[in-house]
């Protein structure tokens, strides 16, 4: 089998100046991609701004043969999104590949979550990914081609102490990304997402030394390489991956139980006589899309 190559493709990372992104925008560019290496260059909490992480990141892309440009640019802004592709398209004139991936954290109890924790971080993973995905979507719908990348988190997936603002941004993605990936299926515009697990310093004060020091970010790249491959024919999944572990995840629905006939009015003690049935996550299975959920309820219309 060839190898999956990006020549004459042109990827836009957000937040490659470091950790995940940097590893994404190396692994692409070595594979022939032009990448626009776009980062705000702050801090964990979103404090700050700086060219050097950008800069640093391009410097060895060049350095190793590739190619790459700098944007520094918030994603969270419109102006920022617009800006972010503008580069892409004025130094390489298209884009191929957007990697959703610029991130901060704000941890928090909600007791003690305020206002701004809150905002902020919707408005980086959110909000970010929206003032980016839309101006890139435009020029993907246009060339009819497009290969497109969220990143979520277990976070948002399954819950973490904590993270109320990140897993509430962290889940928004997911309704986000499935309509991309609707909106983008007739163009060839394939949108998915990832749960990553890595170091980085997103995680080095939440991992023991032992695990930081094995969980690297190049066991995330491959999924992310073959995601955002022409050879990709999938859209709409989720997938966690982390130390070499790749596992689908998804909202699934079960057949769950059909009460009564529609006609007649449902009292709650049924639905507690039927609980377990209706908790039951027996040959539950993804759907396309929401009209796939009036299936169950067609027949009782009837
Ligand atoms: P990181 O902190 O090393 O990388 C995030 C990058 O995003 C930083 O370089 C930062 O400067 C940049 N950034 C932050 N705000 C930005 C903005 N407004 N505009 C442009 N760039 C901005 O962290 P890591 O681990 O590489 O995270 C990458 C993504 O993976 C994030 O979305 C994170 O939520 C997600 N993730 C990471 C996990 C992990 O285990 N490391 C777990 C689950 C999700």
């Amino acid at each position: 089998m060839a190898n999956i190559r990006f020549d004459g493709r042109v990827a836009i990372i957000t937040g490659s100046g470091a950790g995940l992104g940097r590893a994404y925008a190396l692994e692409l560019a070595k594979r022939g991609a032009k990448v626009v290496i776009n980062d705000l260059g702050g801090a964990r909490d979103g404090t700050g701004a700086g060219h050097a992480a950008a800069d640093s990141v391009v410097d060895e892309i060049k350095r190793a043969g590739g190619e790459a440009v700098a944007n520094y640019d918030s994603v969270a802004t419109v102006e920022g999104g617009a800006a972010i592709v503008k580069t892409a398209i004025d130094a390489f004139g298209r884009v191929d590949v957007l990697v959703n991936n610029a991130g901060i954290l704000r941890d928090k109890t909600l007791v003690k979550m305020g206002e701004e924790e809150w905002d902020l971080v919707m408005s980086v993973h959110l909000r970010g990914a929206y003032c980016v995905t839309r101006p890139a979507l435009e020029v993907m719908r246009a060339a009819g081609y497009g290969r497109i990348l969220f990143t979520t988190s277990g976070a948002g997936l399954y819950g973490n102490f904590g993270q109320a603002n990140y897993a509430a941004a962290k889940a928004g993605l997911i309704g986000f990304m499935n309509v991309v990936g609707i909106e983008g299926a007739k163009y060839d515009i394939k949108c998915n997402a990832i749960a990553p697990m890595a170091a980085s310093r997103f995680t080095e004060d939440m991992l023991p030394p032992e695990i930081f020091a094995k969980l690297k970010p190049e066991f995330v790249v491959p999924i992310v390489v073959f995601l955002c491959s022409e050879e990709n024919k999938d859209s709409g999944m989720i997938f966690n991956c982390g130390a070499g572990w790749y596992s689908r995840t998804a909202f699934v629905c079960a057949p769950g139980v059909a009460i009564g006939d529609a006609k007649r009015n449902i009292p709650a003690e049924e639905i507690r006589d039927s609980w377990e049935k209706i908790k039951s996550l027996e040959d539950a299975k993804p759907l396309g899309n929401i009209a796939e959920t009036y299936a169950y309820i067609m027949p009782l219309l009837q």
